[in-house]
């Protein structure tokens, strides 16, 4: 892996090779920097707002590793549980045992697999620290239900995201951020968003796709003045917009898949003023 991974055309050519639906990168950086820290064995922390691309990434990391890949979401309510597994009742030849388990830590762990910790800033400050051996270069973990230590079978990897930006949200732990290297997943545009529309969407009208490019560089201006919250320039709610549009007017789809989302009153008006000057 390393040896590839020392080649510039690697990445390139892994993306070639998984074809069409995959995650297009802003900037070549992007893609190559995430799967060369993967492949030196770093975990990997992706940053950028909702619907930026941040699970794709990690998904199309994982076909290009060829590896299956286990995930947690994170949320207030994550315990050691959801990370490491349980214990349960079941029947042995009629005979009830306690059988353990295994959560995703644990199955990523034990396999060589990759692991996929979604939305890592919306957990509760206590529960993450249970895997910090597992993050750093001890890769172990004592299981707390099996009192096992569990090593990490090679090729073990561990990627993360975090929405930046989004209301809800805590700023990372310092000693959690301190065991990954971050790479940046900006929302896409231009050139490669076109692409993505016409790779993720039903919209075939060209004309109409260079208009959703239009609008999502509008929205990204007017979040960058402050006017919009980031989630307008979602690329998931931007694919929704267009698949409705291959169907409906497209002031209406844009209404359904991003203007009826905002919360403030002034925001969707100035979603809705864009969306009259360019459609
Ligand atoms: N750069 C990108 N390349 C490919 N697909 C993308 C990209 N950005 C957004 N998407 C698409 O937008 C949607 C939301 O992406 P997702 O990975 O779920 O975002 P996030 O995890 O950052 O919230 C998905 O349908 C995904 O395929
Ligand atoms: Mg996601």
């Amino acid at each position: 892996m390393l040896e590839l991974a020392k080649s510039g055309a690697w990445v390139t050519e892994l993306a070639a090779r998984a074809g069409n639906g995959g995650y297009i990168p802003p900037d070549e950086a992007i893609a190559f920097d995430a799967a060369l820290a993967l492949a030196l064995g770093k975990n990997v922390l992706l940053q950028g707002p909702t619907g930026s691309g941040k699970t794709k990434l990690a998904e199309t990391l994982a076909q290009w590793f060829g590896m299956p890949m286990h995930a947690v979401n994170c949320s207030v309510d994550l315990d050691a549980e959801a990370l490491i597994g349980f214990k349960t009742l079941s029947h042995d030849q009629g005979r009830p045992t306690v059988e353990y388990v295994p959560g995703p830590v644990v199955k990523a762990m034990t396999g060589g697999e990759l692991l996929y910790i979604d939305e890592v800033n919306m957990a509760k400050p206590e529960t993450l620290p249970i895997i910090n051996g597992v993050l750093d270069y001890r890769r172990r973990l004592t299981n707390p239900f099996t009192g096992e230590v569990v090593e990490a079978a090679e090729g073990f990897g561990v990627i993360a995201a975090v929405n930046v930006g989004y209301v809800g949200t805590v700023p990372l732990n310092e000693a959690l951020k301190n065991r990954f290297v971050v790479v940046d997943v900006p929302y896409l545009q231009g050139e490669a968003l076109e692409k993505l529309i016409r790779e993720q969407s039903s919209l075939r009208d060209a004309s109409l796709i260079s208009r959703f490019v239009r609008l999502s560089s509008d929205l990204l201006e007017q979040i960058r003045m402050g006017q919009l919250p980031d989630e307008a320039a979602s690329i998931r709610a931007l694919l929704d917009a267009c698949d409705l549009a291959a169907y409906l007017p497209p002031e209406r789809a844009i209404r359904r898949a991003i203007v009826d989302k905002l919360e403030d009153e002034r925001e969707q008006a100035a979603v809705r003023n864009l969306a009259e000057t360019l459609f």
